[in-house]
């Protein structure tokens, strides 16, 4: 049996959605799990007694869910650090890619790498997210542009899942047309064979289709998006980033769980997003990277939009597995309130990667909690760019504690 009290919680975020407190702060609070859930989460003195179970004792400090990533390209080789440095002195990301470096240069190192190269790298990611706070992650293929390539990715992942506590919802990506084969027949055969492959061998929960200059026409992000609905599988859209080509407008009308990015959002988009209840992935990370405008979040929000926060970690765009980086940029640069950054970490992102027991910590919740060095939740926003999770437990069981 796997139980564990907590107590002496300063403040415990249970994401409760109480009127007027949609992040359910309790104070002087306690949790106690069973079997790795949530069976009491409240006030301390209503904890029931719990004899002899482990205790962990919070030490008056800030509580909340696991944070959940919607938003991640987990399994790659290679490093981008020379384009990294050029852009830095002003080479553009676009004209990288064209010129076959970019994308393309972290396929070429992901198809020559082993199986085994790509778990280990894929599990040191993992371990950084833990020690981010983060317990579960969405995690997209992408990185191989052939069929049975993607497919190897996911079995990655997979793999990965099996052997690291924190969860993945796996995504197939669509990410750009191969350089090395005829466009059209690739479409046609990843529409026709590597979706429902990857759902059949349930390899994926979602497929995601990059759409923009130098990735995949709206047409054919249509027709990748139907082969994947058609699989029962969640649909998310790389959309708006670079160039605006109607994918989000797409996205809604498709039903998208997911719509990613969005820096460059027509006017009349959010309404139709917040309508179909598509969950808009913001990734400051990228944004910061490539000197994008950063998306508007106020936008989005005043719309009844349901956002957000991912970290977007990949090799090129944004290097980072830190998503408490990504409430930073949210707070300081998005417009948005250190609420609304949570709740773009917990409630939102878990309803993104469809985990409706993650990202809460009330009845019946996962057991997935991080105990913070600090008392109040806003100042995980504000104390930026240093790791503050102290202790992170998963399903009922520590996975992680600071030395
Ligand atoms: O989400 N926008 C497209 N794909 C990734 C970047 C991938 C890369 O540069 O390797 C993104 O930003
Ligand atoms: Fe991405």
């Amino acid at each position: 049996m796997n139980d564990l009290v907590v107590t002496n919680i300063g403040e415990l975020l249970t994401i409760n959605n109480h009127a007027g407190d949609r992040l359910g702060i309790v104070h002087h609070a306690a949790l106690l799990l069973h079997d790795g859930t949530v069976v009491f989460a409240g006030a301390e003195r209503d904890l029931p007694a719990a004899p002899g179970i482990e205790r962990l004792d919070a030490g008056g400090a800030l509580v909340t869910p696991g944070l959940v990533d919607p938003h991640a390209h987990l399994v790659f080789a290679g490093s981008r650090a020379n384009e990294f440095d050029l852009r830095s002195q002003g080479k553009g990301y676009v004209e990288i890619q064209q010129a076959g470096g970019g994308i393309l240069s972290t396929v070429r190192a992901t198809r020559a790498a082993s199986d085994e190269e790509l778990l280990t790298g894929t599990l040191a990611r993992l371990d950084r997210f833990l020690r981010a706070g983060v317990t579960v992650v969405e995690a997209k293929s992408g990185y191989d542009l052939t069929v049975e390539g993607e497919l190897r990715l996911l079995e990655v992942l997979k793999t990965a899942r099996a052997r690291h506590v924190v969860d993945l919802a796996p995504t197939l990506l669509a990410h750009v047309p191969p350089p090395d084969a005829d466009r059209d027949p690739f479409v046609r055969r990843f529409a026709s064979e590597a979706i429902p492959q990857a759902a059949a061998r349930g390899l994926c929960e979602a497929v995601d289709v990059y759409c923009d200059t130098g990735a995949f026409t709206l047409a054919e992000t249509r027709t990748l998006l139907e082969a994947g609905a058609r699989a029962g599988l969640l649909l998310r859209v790389h959309a708006e980033q670079f160039t605006h080509t109607g994918a989000a407008d797409l996205a809604a009308t498709l039903g998208a769980r997911s719509v990613e990015h969005l820096e460059q959002l027509a006017l009349d988009t959010p309404i139709r997003l917040a309508r179909a209840g598509t969950v808009c992935n913001l990734l400051p990370g990228a944004a910061l990277t490539l000197k994008l405008p950063w998306p508007d979040a106020r936008r989005l929000l005043a719309a009844g939009c349901r956002v957000a926060l991912g970290t977007d970690c990949n090799p090129g765009s944004s290097l980072t597995e830190s998503l408490p980086l990504m409430m930073s940029l949210a707070c300081m640069q998005l417009g948005m309130s250190c609420e609304e950054a949570w709740l773009a970490v917990t409630r939102e992102a878990a309803h993104a990667v469809n985990r409706p027991d993650s990202g809460r910590l009330t009845m019946g919740a996962r057991g997935d909690l991080v105990i913070w060095n600090a008392a109040d939740h806003r100042e995980v926003p504000q104390h930026f760019g240093v790791p503050l999770a102290r202790t992170v437990v998963v399903r009922g069981r520590v996975a992680w504690t600071e030395a």
